[in-house]
């Protein structure tokens, strides 16, 4: 699979694999993003804000952000926007789009890298755990009842 950063070109195939992965307005906030990480000035709020794009077959087939605002400590990354396309789930692609995401942060000299997710999110949280994450805190019902904002971190060095 070759992974690239994000171009102007793939916004619309990685806000339906956000929309499939998450919700509508998910996907609509997603594009913001996406955006504010491709103009350089308006992303000056942001520290970081990167995004990978996973091409397999000449198909688009996952992204991964990195992201961590001007005031975040210099040494912690987040983790943002991760998913792949479903036809592409559970073949190793997202173990990919991780390790390279992963591998920038490194080049970064990321000491903490974190991601935060939805306790009804039980695959992205066990991916993350065979990842060496742990849960770092818990915010319960926040995104509505039953449904937790979970921090976990990763020591990269
Ligand atoms: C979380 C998510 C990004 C994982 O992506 P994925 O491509 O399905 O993940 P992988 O295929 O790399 O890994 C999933 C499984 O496939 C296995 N796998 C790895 N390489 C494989 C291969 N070549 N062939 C078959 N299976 C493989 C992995 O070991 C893993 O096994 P497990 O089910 O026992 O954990 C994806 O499920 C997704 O987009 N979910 C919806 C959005 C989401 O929840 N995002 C995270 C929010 S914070």
């Amino acid at each position: 699979m070759l992974i690239r950063e994000l171009k102007e070109e793939d916004i619309e195939a990685i806000k339906n694999i956000i929309k499939e992965g998450f919700t509508e307005n998910d996907a609509q906030k997603a594009e913001f993003y996406f955006r504010l990480g491709l103009d350089k000035k308006a992303s000056k709020a942001f520290r970081v804000l990167k995004y990978f794009v996973g091409i397999k077959d000449k198909k688009t087939a996952g992204v991964v952000g990195l992201y961590a605002l001007e005031a975040c400590p210099e040494d912690v990354l987040w983790l943002g926007y991760f998913a792949v396309k479903k036809e592409f789930q559970g073949q190793g692609i997202g173990l990919e789009l991780y390790r390279h995401a992963e591998g920038a942060a490194k080049k970064m000299g990321t000491r903490l890298f974190c991601v935060e997710t939805d306790s009804l999110k039980e695959k992205a949280m066990d991916f993350y755990k065979k990842q060496g994450f742990a849960e770092g805190g818990r915010i319960k019902n926040f995104y509505e009842d039953g449904s937790d904002q979970i921090y976990m971190h990763k020591e990269l060095k």
